[in-house]
């Protein structure tokens, strides 16, 4: 077997990889074992390339791998889980600015005239794919890492002034096919720069990583562009798994929350303040609060209890102690299991992964439709640092911005206990009526600390 036909037959065992990757990670049993499958795939696709013949500036690669290795590395070990939709976005601006800089090198290496249509409609697609969803990526990152306001940003004839920027876009490209020269293709990259930061601008935090995921899927087919461009076959299959598999994420993610995509970009969700909010929501009506002791005694004299899980216990960082409590009420002989809406949390499979993290076995993860037949025999149901997620505002309130939501039915529990800090709204800053209805109880404190106690006061009875 000549050298060559060895690179290809390793580049196909790397994408045969990935797809079986692709596979492990669509649930949380395999997805350990799918992510390991996909870095194998990845080691196999960069030896390869190393092994190309012709092949010069080794130092140069190595250089920045070694750098990339250098960053990447330990970000990917300290980041906490609440901070992991950003560093998407961070990993997932330079995947798209490389696609684009890769795009642009092959262009002014060729000699002019030398390129074919088609090859500067390759080009041109890396170019403004890529410089779209590197700017965009860095505006998302800065507007979750809290560097800039997460509300949305709109100012009048925001959608004429991006019309006329995609606009320039297109003329540009035309113009660049006709007579291609390396200015245009700077100017359109830059107009390409331009656009992500305006795209993204007007999108509100809560829809951050919903945006994420169509800028991944964004990434990944500039980086199939970028394999034409090279001709290398593996770039083009990893590219377009990612544009595929990011594309349909976002389908997911937006069906989870209810909404259209369209609606996600284009409606500046969440620039209204639409919550009375905060304590003042609170003000003039009755909450039952009680002590982690009558909770305690609650859960231990139940035969059933759904612990619903939300974003306040991944800041908390109380997967732990959840698990010990509901390790203490198993072992009473009560029925414990948790329900994971699919947006609960801030990113996708944000619960499983975090529950995971504690060893919570997987069959006690009940997904929402599996789930939610079960809340009326429920005798409690406790929601743990979520609300929008529980809200039936979604089902009830035709005029309400999550209408439409699907939600975990807790409303239909015999009983409801909330563990959050205060009386505040979740991310999308609706209020919820089911902290005020007769059958909830909340116990208010941080859910580590609430949970402590509940473990305290079980262990005691
Ligand atoms: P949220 O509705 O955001 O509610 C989180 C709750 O946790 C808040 O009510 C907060 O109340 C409480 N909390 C915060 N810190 C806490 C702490 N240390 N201890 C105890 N409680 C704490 O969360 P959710 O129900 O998980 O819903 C997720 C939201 O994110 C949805 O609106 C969803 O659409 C959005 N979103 C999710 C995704 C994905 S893929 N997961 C993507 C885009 C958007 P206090 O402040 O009173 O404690």
């Amino acid at each position: 077997m000549s050298i060559d036909t060895g690179i290809h037959v390793a580049y196909l065992v790397a994408s045969i990889c990935f797809v079986i990757a692709l596979k492990g990670l669509s649930g949380p049993k395999t997805a350990r074992g799918g992510n390991l499958i996909g870095a194998a795939g990845m080691l196999i696709a960069i030896g390869m390339t190393f092994a190309t013949p012709g092949l010069s500036r080794f130092g140069l690669m190595a250089g920045a791998m070694v750098i990339g290795v250098a960053i990447g590395f330990p970000a990917a070990r300290l980041v906490k889980m609440t901070a992991m939709p950003q560093m998407v976005a961070a990993f997932n601006g330079v995947g798209g600015g490389a696609a684009a800089i890769i795009a642009v090198a092959e262009f002014v290496k060729a000699s002019p005239g030398s390129l074919a249509v088609y090859q500067v409609v390759e080009v041109l697609f890396g170019v403004i794919v890529g410089s779209v969803s590197f700017a965009g990526s860095i505006i998302a990152f800065a507007k979750l890492q809290e560097l800039m306001t997460g509300r949305p940003i709109t100012y009048a004839g925001q959608q004429l002034l991006n019309g006329l920027v995609g606009a320039g876009i297109l003329g540009l490209s035309v113009a660049a096919c006709v007579d291609p020269h390396n200015w245009l293709i700077a100017v359109i990259g830059i107009l390409g720069l331009l656009f992500g930061v305006a795209f993204v601008l007007p999108i509100g935090g809560a829809d951050v990583p919903v945006l994420i995921s169509l800028l991944n899927s964004f990434t990944g087919l500039a980086v199939a562009a970028s394999g034409f461009v090279l001709n290398s076959v593996v770039l083009v299959i990893a590219g377009t798994l990612v544009g595929a598999s990011g594309t349909l994420l976002t389908r997911m993610m937006s069906a989870a929350m209810g909404r259209s995509l369209p609606n996600i970009l284009f409606s500046a969700f969440g620039s209204v303040v639409t919550a009375t909010g905060g304590a003042e929501g609170a003000e003039g009506r009755t909450v039952r609060s009680a002590s982690a002791e009558d909770i305690a005694v609650l859960l231990a004299y139940s035969q059933k209890v759904i612990i619903v899980p939300g974003y306040g216990l991944a800041v908390a960082q109380a997967q732990h102690t959840v698990r010990e409590l509901a390790e203490l009420l198993e072992a009473r002989g009560v029925d414990v299991f948790y329900a994971i809406h699919p947006v609960a949390g801030r990113m996708p499979g944000h619960m499983n992964v975090l529950l995971a993290e504690a060893n919570v076995p997987y069959d006690e993860l009940k997904e929402m439709d599996e789930a939610n037949p079960e809340f009326q025999t429920a005798d409690v149901a406790l929601v743990i640092g979520a609300n929008d997620v529980v809200n039936p505002a979604a089902k009830n309130s035709p005029g309400s911005p999550i209408y439409g939501m699907p939600i975990l039915a807790v409303d239909e529990a015999h009983n409801v206990v909330f563990l959050k800090r205060s009386m505040r709204p979740g991310f999308a800053g609706i209020d919820n009526e089911l902290l005020f209805d007769p059958k909830t109880t909340l116990l208010f404190g941080d859910a580590k600390d609430s949970l402590t106690k509940l473990v305290a006061a079980v262990k005691a009875l």
